[in-house]
């Protein structure tokens, strides 16, 4: 897995040589979600509890760049968590973290979207959306359930085909990604916003 060169329609997402493939936000919403806010760039943490392979350390990752953070797509996607979620706790304040994704394959390794395996993200409700993928096979969503077998599989495969996870109640997993042609470079470009209960 490394870095390609470009990705049409997909101009600002990170490349791994830049940010190791990945760009983080931390933002909170107040009940209901009116009152959505970008909190200040901060280390993302993850306990070993979910995350046996990388939990357990704060991890720096490059910010989202401005223009993706502020946009339409990005205000509407956090939007429609904030909506959904919000109907399913109504009571709850929201501490949000968006991730930016790329997985590039470009020689015999296969892409592994989620290392750690079968897992939970430690939080309350997870939104997944397909920003791109490009002559790319694999990355099959599985859903299990909480002794870990599985309950529904499906492919994000058309921009914004989204997932809604309720996290407390899931685990998931997502198969690797492979190239269909390989004489060229796969890419899969997903964007990821965890919503956890705030006090
Ligand atoms: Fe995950």
């Amino acid at each position: 897995m490394r870095a390609g060169t470009e990705c049409p329609g997909t101009a600002t997402w990170p490349t791994e040589a830049a940010t190791a493939g990945r760009r983080h936000a931390t933002l909170s919403a107040s009940r209901g979600g009116t009152d959505l806010r970008v909190e200040a760039h901060q280390p993302h943490y993850q306990g070993l509890d979910y995350n046996s392979l990388n939990g357990g350390v704060a991890r720096h990752y490059a910010p989202f760049e401005d223009a993706v953070l502020h946009g339409e797509t990005m205000s509407s996607m956090l939007a429609l968590g904030c909506d959904v979620f919000g109907r399913l706790a109504p009571y709850s304040a929201w501490h949000i973290e968006a991730h930016q994704f790329r997985i590039e394959v470009t020689g015999e390794e296969s892409g592994l979207p989620t290392p750690e395996g079968v897992h939970r993200d430690g939080v309350t409700f997870v939104l997944m959306a397909l920003v791109g993928r490009s002559n790319a096979s694999g990355g099959e969503s599985t859903v299990y359930d909480l002794d870990k077998r599985p309950v529904e599989k499906f492919t994000l495969t058309e921009p914004l085909d989204l997932a809604l996870v309720n996290d407390e109640r899931v685990f998931h997993g997502v198969s690797p990604v492979e190239r269909l042609d390989p004489s060229r470079t796969a890419e899969r470009d997903v964007l990821v916003i965890t919503y956890g209960h705030r006090p």
